[in-house]
């Protein structure tokens, strides 16, 4: 079969891919075992519909993508690096500061350079099995349509990761690449190599609040490896970022239709029991926030760690936006502020820059996910509406780090064990919560008709209709 297909033509990329006869051969032998994962493990039953979708077909900012209606199998994969001067590029932090960016792998940071690719690799197609089987409940068909987009560009992210590694990495590379496909997410045997990414998505509601937290992880860890010394890596990361700012988009108004739906149904029926007209109440909502955004904390590693200093000293992973921070770029002697927990209390302590650079990109994090909330809660506050949802502490419902230990109520306030258990029903979604988010996910496909739990969006995509066939049955 892959001798009929002309891969450079298949694969949109500027990467000069039809004179790297080497490389077109190693995507050649993947390709089919790609095409049989998306088939087997990529959105289910929906793979011969035509649906309404973007791709990327160059890195020019004012028209880096395409529209149009295509059958998910089909859809152009492609592989881009942001545009780099790159005769005048220089490193920005670390032992290398100053010099120029390196064009290829320097031997003696192969492995560390290797596994972080592979980590980041591994939790885009880990992201599309979560959401296989949501289709079957999708609210609307233009919340179907970015379901689907957000999955065709999660495996585009798949296919510029195993570019790397194929292109910079060679037998090591092809082999990582193989066992990118092979993990699964939610498998005991052989699992996705992060938490989060071994969690079901099993309704939309989770859908929306994974898109509007954990892919924001996503924007940190690619906004941190746009900064590395390994140029081919920067600019890679640099332009799933453009693709990553639409699945946060997702996540971002989806949550607020759904907002937005308890507060008309609030108003229009002068109680705040929603669940009786079939809407999902701001309480719950707020639980669901509490337990995705503690796990996607989780995702940024440890506050203090070696290895995320090596990776900065060497010039492999930077923090966010490193340019705009105003210190020496080295961190040899930098303090930074982090929270701790010890002798069962949290308290602030400071601590060097070098070992902390998780917990700076977590705050970060909390940061750019505020300002998001504060959204949401004007347009309950808009609706007149007394209720405001919070941000858990940053202790609250860890696995990882300080706190993996500590039991933190969402306001921050340490207590027993068995106490923190016996609370935890009202701080995270329970069983009856997800039975009940359940039960409302039924699918709706009349093109401009939504479920009773989330409100149409204000725009449709690309200019579209609300009620354009984004989908097509
Ligand atoms: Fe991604
Ligand atoms: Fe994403």
């Amino acid at each position: 079969m892959s001798a009929q297909i002309d891969y450079n033509q298949l694969i949109p990329n500027n990467v000069n891919l039809a004179s790297d006869r080497r490389l077109l051969r190693a995507l050649e032998s993947w390709h089919p075992k790609f095409i049989n994962w998306w088939k087997d493990y990529g959105p289910d039953a929906y793979q011969e519909k035509e649906v309404y979708l973007r791709t990327a077909v160059s890195v020019d900012k004012k028209g880096w993508a395409h529209f149009g209606s295509v059958k998910m199998p089909d859809y152009r994969w492609g592989i881009f690096l942001a545009d780099s001067n790159i005769e005048e590029k220089r490193i920005g932090f670390g032992d290398h500061k100053g010099e120029k960016v390196w064009t290829d792998v320097p031997g003696e940071y192969r492995g560390p350079l290797r596994r972080l690719i592979v980590t980041q690799g591994d939790t885009e197609p880990a992201s599309v099995e979560q959401q296989r089987v949501l289709a079957a409940t999708a609210p609307s068909l233009i919340d179907m349509r970015n379901l689907f987009q957000v999955n065709v560009e999660e495996a585009r992210h798949l296919w510029a990761m195993v570019y790397l590694l194929m292109a910079h990495f060679g037998r090591d590379g092809r082999e990582e690449a193989e066992q990118l496909l092979e993990r699964r997410s939610g498998d005991p045997d052989k699992p996705r190599i992060l938490g989060a990414f071994n969690e079901q998505t099993p309704d939309w509601l989770s859908f929306y609040m994974f898109t509007y937290f954990t892919d924001r992880d996503g924007k940190y860890q690619l906004a941190s490896l746009a900064e590395s010394a390994f140029d081919p890596l920067a600019r890679t990361c640099q332009f799933m970022l453009t693709e990553e700012a639409h699945h946060m988009y997702v996540g971002e108004t989806g949550v607020a239709r759904i907002i937005q739906k308890a507060c008309d149904v609030m108003n229009e029926y002068k109680t705040d029991d929603v669940r009786r007209h079939g809407a999902i109440d701001l309480p719950t909502l707020q639980k669901y926030v509490n337990f995705h955004f503690s796990v996607s904390e989780d995702l940024f590693g440890a506050e203090l760690s070696t290895n995320a200093a090596n990776y900065f000293t060497q010039g492999l992973k930077g923090r966010y936006q490193e340019q705009f921070i105003k210190d020496d770029h080295s961190l040899k002697d930098e303090p930074y502020e982090i929270t701790t927990f010890a002798n069962n209390m949290i308290k602030k302590e400071e601590v060097p820059a070098l070992n902390s650079i998780n917990e700076r990109l977590r705050d970060d994090y909390i940061k750019d996910c505020q300002r998001g909330v504060n959204r949401w809660n004007k347009l309950i506050k808009d609706a007149g509406i007394d209720f405001e949802i919070t941000l858990p502490h940053r202790a609250f419902h860890r696995q990882i780090g300080f706190f993996a230990k500590a039991n933190v109520s969402p306001e921050g306030v340490t207590m027993t064990e068995e106490d923190w258990f016996k609370n935890s029903l009202s701080w995270l979604p329970s069983e009856q919560d997800h039975e009940y988010v359940k039960s409302l996910m039924i699918q709706v496909t009349e093109p401009g008709k939504f479920a009773s739990w989330i409100a149409p969006p204000r725009i449709g995509i690309n200019n579209q209709a609300i009620d354009f066939e984004y989908v097509r049955f």
